[in-house]
């Protein structure tokens, strides 16, 4: 079997294969995202950039967890202007690479889209779900309204396809996605990090200077899967299965759910590689379950019913 066999269609965001960098993972280094092409992903994400330069909280900012971390790095970034002449590095060389924007309202997500938009890259990921800065992030992200008129504000200056990054912390998960897919959107992203606050014993302290963060790895993938599940029942656009993938195991459990590719974060802090090694694995499960593309098996659990 060739490696077209897992090449990924997800409207016009053609992919060379499923596996994809997850945002903000490796900081805000448009290098690291170009460097994880390199390594076999087919996609990258940038770092989320807002409309102004953002220094990110006092370290610490990361601490471990069981199976997986929690973070809140504050989303630390250039801002729109610098990030827009960092992209000039990429021009014309049509990477499969995604900027991650954020803000505050349908204004500042509108800026960031409209700075950065004559770039070459693939696609918009737009931020609606990071748990831990206050006034953006899944402040924005939990109000179908608000989410409905960032889409729309971003559609209507870009042509390129936006995918909405959702957030696991709401019970309108639904809802926030049909309003996504109601104004616009081209596909999903599911999911961001799970809102979290992890304790020091030792300092009988919070462990990370904002408190609040968002757990990340293995320790969230059911939850992810659950998500992937229930939009994948309601909506036929794309979805980005995010969420503890660290095997081809993992990534075929989204493609199942009915993710058409999986976003890696974590995982790749332990070893940046990893895409490649889940390319070959996915290769060979569709060989010897005798699936001739990656396609058929997108979303084959809605069509096997249950256990
Ligand atoms: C250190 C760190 C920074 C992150 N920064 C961002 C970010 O800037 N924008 C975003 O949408 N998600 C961000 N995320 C969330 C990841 O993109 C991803 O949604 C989440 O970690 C779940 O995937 P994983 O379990 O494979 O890490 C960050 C996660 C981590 C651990």
């Amino acid at each position: 079997m060739s490696v077209e066999a897992i090449a990924v269609k997800m409207g016009d965001l053609q992919l060379a294969n499923p596996t994809v960098l997850a945002s903000g993972v490796h900081g805000s280094s448009l290098s690291k995202v170009v460097e994880a092409l390199r390594y076999g992903a087919g996609g990258a994400v940038t770092k989320s950039i807002g409309p102004l330069p953002r220094d990110g909280y006092a370290e610490p900012t990361l601490v471990e967890a069981d199976s997986g971390m929690v973070n809140a790095a504050g989303l630390p970034n250039p801002g729109a202007d610098r990030f827009a002449e960092e992209l000039a590095s990429i021009q014309g060389k049509h990477l499969p690479v995604l900027v991650s924007i954020f803000g505050g309202d349908e204004k500042e997500f509108r800026r960031v889209a409209e700075t950065v938009e004559k770039r070459d890259f693939a696609a918009f990921e737009l931020n609606l779900s990071c748990p831990h800065v206050k006034g953006v992030g899944t402040e924005v992200g939990h109000d179908p309204e608000e989410v409905s008129s960032v889409v729309k504000a971003v559609k209507r200056v870009s042509k390129k396809p936006v995918f909405a990054k959702l957030s696991p912390n709401t019970d309108r998960l639904v809802e926030v996605a049909q309003a996504a897919v109601d104004a616009g959107a081209d596909g999903l992203t599911a999911i961001n990090t799970i809102s979290a606050f992890p304790i020091d014993v030792e300092t009988g302290r919070q462990a990370l200077s904002n408190g609040l963060g968002g757990l990340s790895g293995g320790a969230i993938r059911p939850v992810a899967l659950r998500c992937v599940y229930q939009l994948r029942e309601r909506f036929d656009v794309p979805i980005m299965g995010c969420g503890g993938v660290s095997t081809w195991e993992h990534a075929v459990q989204f493609f199942l759910a009915g993710a058409g590719a999986v976003q890696i974060g974590t995982a790749t802090m332990t070893k940046f590689a990893i895409f490649n090694d889940i390319n070959v694995g996915v290769i060979s499960y569709l060989d010897r379950k005798g699936v001739k593309s990656l396609e058929e098996l997108v979303g084959a659990a809605h069509r096997m019913g249950g256990a």
